[in-house]
């Protein structure tokens, strides 16, 4: 039985070197307490912690519930330094077997509310995290299905599972792969656009915080930065300074870890997609919308990688927000 789990870590100026953790340093903890950096949070955990975090720092920051799932788990944003008014939103694992997304997500949130005396000016925006934007999915893909990508809602022909990042209403219509229609298929977009209350949830919280400075969408495999459209070799109206922006994000993971992050267009990279979520973020005028996918091996990493890709994804995310509230383009 896990209680009351907030860690007390302090890691200034901290260097990540591969293989040389200071683990020591990341385990003082109370006896009953869990290291979110040490595994994988299940569900159930994430929850508790960020519950805890919320009830025990109420001034810096809110749990906000923005759905239920089919099978009853709450969507949940944590929403830090919520008076602020430059907002950045951080979208976890909406695939569910990318669990750096999931992980990268908690390690901000860690250092933002537990470590914030070390990060003032990450600690100028508000940010806005929806660390397990899949949970149905993410708990499957734990527990039964390690490569499970979408959510678990009923499908026809006793199928289960919509694809969320091609579930969004941009483009949502167009065929492309056949496996985008077939409800056995990886790939399904669902029978309509917003079907999924997953999507819905980060649709109503992007329309919210449609004054939002960046919004940036974690997942696994590439280290790369991609920017809209997925659907289309046509630049985006705004790709010039989206581009300078997501290239101030790979310059600062390259300072943070010495990994070359190659930034792009998302279609340049991979077959073009539909219903994608930066794409709708973009078309809807969030300003700036970006995809970071961290990870080289595919969409596995070990739990003494969770630290290197945190690090490496609170870097970018944060020199890309000042980049791109600082063009006025
Ligand atoms: C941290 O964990 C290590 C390995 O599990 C253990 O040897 C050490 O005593 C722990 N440190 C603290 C302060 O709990
Ligand atoms: C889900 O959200 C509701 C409403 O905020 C809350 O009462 C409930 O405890 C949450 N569930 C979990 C597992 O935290």
């Amino acid at each position: 039985m896990l209680l009351l789990l907030v860690t007390i870590i302090s890691i200034p100026g901290f260097q990540a070197i591969p293989g040389d953790l200071p683990r020591e340093c990341y385990n003082r903890t109370f006896a009953d307490e869990f290291n979110v950096f040490d595994f994988f949070l299940s569900y159930e955990d994430t929850q508790l912690w960020l519950d805890a975090l919320a009830t025990e720092n109420p001034e810096k920051c809110q749990l906000q519930k923005l759905e239920e799932t089919y099978e009853g788990r709450n969507v949940s944003a944590i929403v830090i330094n919520y008076n602020l008014p430059k907002k950045i939103i951080v979208i976890g694992n909406l695939q569910a077997r990318e669990w750096v997304g999931m992980s990268s997500a908690v390690y901000i949130i860690h250092e933002l509310i537990l470590n914030a005396g070390n990060y003032p000016d990450a600690n100028k925006f508000q940010w806005i995290i929806v660390p397990m934007p899949n949970p149905d999915g993410y708990e499957f893909s734990r527990v039964h299905d390690r490569k499970w990508n979408k959510n678990r809602s009923p499908q026809s022909n006793a199928n289960f599972g919509v694809n969320l990042d091609g579930n969004f209403n941009n483009q949502w219509n167009v065929n492309g792969n056949p496996s985008r229609a077939d409800p056995a298929g990886r790939v399904y977009r669902g029978p309509a656009p917003f079907s999924e209350p997953e999507t819905r949830a980060l649709r109503d919280l992007m329309h919210n915080h449609i004054d939002a400075v960046l919004l940036v969408d974690l997942q696994g495999f590439g280290q790369l930065i991609l920017m809209p459209w997925s659907w289309t070799e046509e630049p985006a109206p705004n790709a010039d300074r989206t581009r300078a922006i997501a290239i101030a994000g790979s310059a600062a993971i390259f300072e943070q870890t010495q990994q070359f992050f190659d930034v792009g267009i998302a279609s340049d990279y991979f077959p073009f997609a539909y219903g994608v979520c930066h794409d709708y973020c973009n078309a809807i005028g969030v300003k700036t919308c970006l995809t970071l996918r961290q990870t080289m091996q595919e969409y596995e990493i070990s739990t003494d990688q969770i630290i290197l890709f945190g690090q490496e994804a609170f870097a970018a995310i944060h020199a890309m927000a000042e980049k791109s509230d600082l063009s006025n383009i």
